[in-house]
């Protein structure tokens, strides 16, 4: 049967970025349906709230999304979107993959490291958040369990195994954070007991943080709690030139969304200007997740055509060129 597949285009930048990813997907011949549906400030002009049941509807029924980023309104009870999603749909391992290519600001040549960072506990879980009537003081709690850890850190052992990769990397705050940070350690080195054919490595996250800078080289798979693996990320795709070139999956045990890891940069919105690279490669990851590696590959060959010979490409990678342009380059070689 067709797969039907629930596309977001979200803000900003989003629905050019994504036009250019559904170009691309039906040139290399992908036969899916789509259903489109509103979620951020597009939904909220045309059905008054930001994420609507329609679009939370579609989500489930289809099992897999690929979503522009969404504007999260600034102010008074607007809790992001990205977070409610990830929550609901208990999409608990974000995968973020960096490769850096020639010719781009990519800081070292030959980067490709996978980010899995936990996507529902942590300093995201929304709990105990207490203000202090007077304002001058905060808490808010972070949680980690034992089912959490344990499944994410397997999941990047599985995905290691599955890629070929060689090394798993935890990182943790153990030294300090000891109840929740020490608990994650402590999962994450039993379940590497359990991967003897994959290298387990553990790290410190501040100075992992400074090893990614001068030494990326080390790293392969890194998996980390919520709020490390935010931060991590996207010091990854500082790396390989930007957050134009970063893409991420949010997987739980039924259900996908593939999106960018850049918001709607609203700066460069409706200006033609926005490198397409992340929600393409985020397409590459869900035709991974399909079972279409074939697909995936001539994608991900073609990317890596265009950026590094510098034909048509946009300008956050050094050219001259547009949204239009830069995805007219990916068909002419596909
Ligand atoms: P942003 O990621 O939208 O932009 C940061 C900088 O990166 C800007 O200078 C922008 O022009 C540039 N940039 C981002 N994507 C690019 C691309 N594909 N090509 C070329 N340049 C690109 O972050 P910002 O400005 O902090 O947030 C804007 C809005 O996006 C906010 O409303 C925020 O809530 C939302 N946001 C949404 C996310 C999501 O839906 N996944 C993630 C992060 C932010
Ligand atoms: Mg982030």
């Amino acid at each position: 049967t067709q797969q039907r597949i629930t596309v977001i285009r979200g803000d900003g930048i989003g629905p050019d970025i994504i036009d250019s990813a559904l170009k691309i997907l039906e040139k290399v011949g992908c036969d899916f349906a789509y259903d489109f549906a509103d979620a951020g400030l597009v939904a909220l002009e045309n059905h008054g709230e930001l994420l609507p049941q329609a679009t939370l509807d579609l989500i489930e029924k289809n099992k897999v999304t690929l979503k522009g980023p969404l504007t999260t309104p600034v102010g008074e009870g607007f809790t992001s979107i990205n977070v409610s999603l990830r929550k609901k749909f208990q999409l608990y391992s974000n995968v973020r993959p960096v490769i850096s290519f020639k010719g781009t600001k990519a800081r070292y040549e030959d980067i490709d490291i996978v980010t899995i960072r936990e996507n529902t506990e942590g300093m995201y879980s929304g709990l105990g958040q207490v203000v202090s009537e007077d304002g001058n003081e905060a808490e808010a709690m972070s949680k980690i369990t034992r089912k959490g850890a344990e499944r994410i850190v397997e999941f990047a052992y599985e995905l290691a195994r599955r890629e070929g990769r060689k090394k798993v990397t935890a990182v943790h705050k153990a030294n300090i954070l000891k109840s929740t940070s020490g608990l994650f350690l402590k999962v994450a080195r039993e379940v590497g007991e359990r991967y003897p054919d994959i290298e387990s490595a553990e790290m410190i996250v501040d100075n992992t943080c400074m090893q990614l800078v001068m030494n990326p080289h080390q790293f392969d798979v890194i998996v980390t709690t919520n709020l490390f693996g935010d931060i991590i990320s996207d010091l990854c795709a500082g790396l390989v030139g930007g957050l134009g070139m970063a893409p991420g999956a949010n997987i739980g045990q039924d259900c996908a969304i593939f999106e960018a890891v850049h918001g709607s940069a609203p700066d460069i919105a409706g200006k033609n200007l926005a490198n397409p690279t992340s929600v393409i490669l985020a397409s590459v990851q869900m035709l991974e997740y399909l079972g279409m590696a074939d697909k995936a590959e001539k994608i991900r060959n073609a990317l890596k055509d265009v950026i590094e010979s510098g034909d048509r490409t946009t300008r956050d990678l050094g050219g001259e060129h547009g949204t239009t342009d830069f995805t007219q380059a990916m068909l002419d070689r596909l």
